[in-house]
């Protein structure tokens, strides 16, 4: 094993970083000038570029997350350029395109789609691929999200389909068929006790959802109604024990629960709702 490895995974491994060896390919390949894959027994170190292995390490150590310190995230069937000033998409949201998929059959129907919160437009993005005549309208309040978001629909070829407005989601007056959203739904309690790397390094205001994390769900059972059309739908991402008081909010409102959708352990996380 040469030193480099040795004295990295030394390093990682007194952090306490979860997975140390499969971080360490990551930040070796993403500083290799040659185009063979490395895992790690086959280190060539005269293709590693140094300084920047060893600045990225650095950050390691201090807890970023790989996905900010490369800039790339993977989600559904795409990578997307994620930096501090976006939440990293996660699997579970990928719920939300298996469950669009599911309900609006047609994949070439002309829709009209609204993504609520878009941050790194990893929801937008995904289904403007998957429903090819779809206009979708990306909101954000966070202008440097809104950013990050442009920036993926020009790498995605999507300006045709995607427009985004750094707007609160309360100043979006069209009508749509389909409202997809992954508020932010953390209570303070929960935020408390995030990791460091979500606390340092994805936005606060990202994840945050008042002090019992329903404030969004409160605002939407308010809104929401009024921006749908006819059999339309609404496809929201939940925290794992926010099921009964977002179904409850949702249906005073008027919508109709149709389905709940449950994640890897079992844990209902996405509610789709229709309007008739
Ligand atoms: C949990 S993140 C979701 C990001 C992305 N859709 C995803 O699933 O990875 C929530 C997003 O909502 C945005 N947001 C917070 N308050 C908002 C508001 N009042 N109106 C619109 N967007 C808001 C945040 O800036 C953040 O980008």
């Amino acid at each position: 094993m040469s030193e480099l490895i040795k004295s990295s995974l030394f390093k990682l491994k007194s952090k306490k970083i979860l997975n140390p060896e499969l971080d360490l390919r990551l930040l070796l390949n993403n500083t290799n000038k040659n185009k063979k894959e490395i895992i790690l027994s086959n280190l060539e170190e005269k293709f590693i570029d140094i300084k920047t292995f060893n600045a990225y390490l650095e950050r390691r150590l201090n807890y970023e997350p790989i996905s900010k310190i490369i800039n790339k995230k993977s989600f559904w069937k795409y990578d997307f350029y994620v930096n501090q000033d976006v939440l990293d998409p996660r699997p579970e949201t990928e719920l939300i395109l298996e469950e669009s998929l599911n309900f609006v059959k047609n994949k070439k129907k002309y829709i009209n789609i609204l993504d609520i919160g878009t941050g790194s437009g990893c929801l937008a993005i995904s289904l403007a691929k998957e429903f090819i005549n779809a206009k979708i309208l990306a909101v954000d309040i966070s202008k440097k999200a809104i950013s990050i978001a442009n920036k993926n629909i020009v790498n995605h070829n999507c300006l045709n389909q995607i427009k985004t407005k750094s707007i609160c989601f309360s100043k979006v007056y069209d009508k749509f068929d389909l409202i997809v959203s992954n508020p932010p739904y953390l209570s303070i309690s929960e935020y408390k006790k995030t990791s460091i790397s979500v606390k340092k390094f994805d936005p606060k205001i990202a994840l945050l959802g008042g002090i019992d994390g329903l404030l969004f769900y409160k605002y939407f059972s308010k809104k929401i109604p009024k921006i749908m059309k006819k059999n339309s739908y609404l496809i929201l991402e939940i925290g794992e024990t926010q099921g009964s008081k977002c179904i409850e909010l949702l249906c005073k409102s008027g919508l109709k629960l149709i389905k709940k959708s449950k994640d890897l352990q079992k844990k209902d996380r996405i509610l789709v709702f229709s309007k008739v």
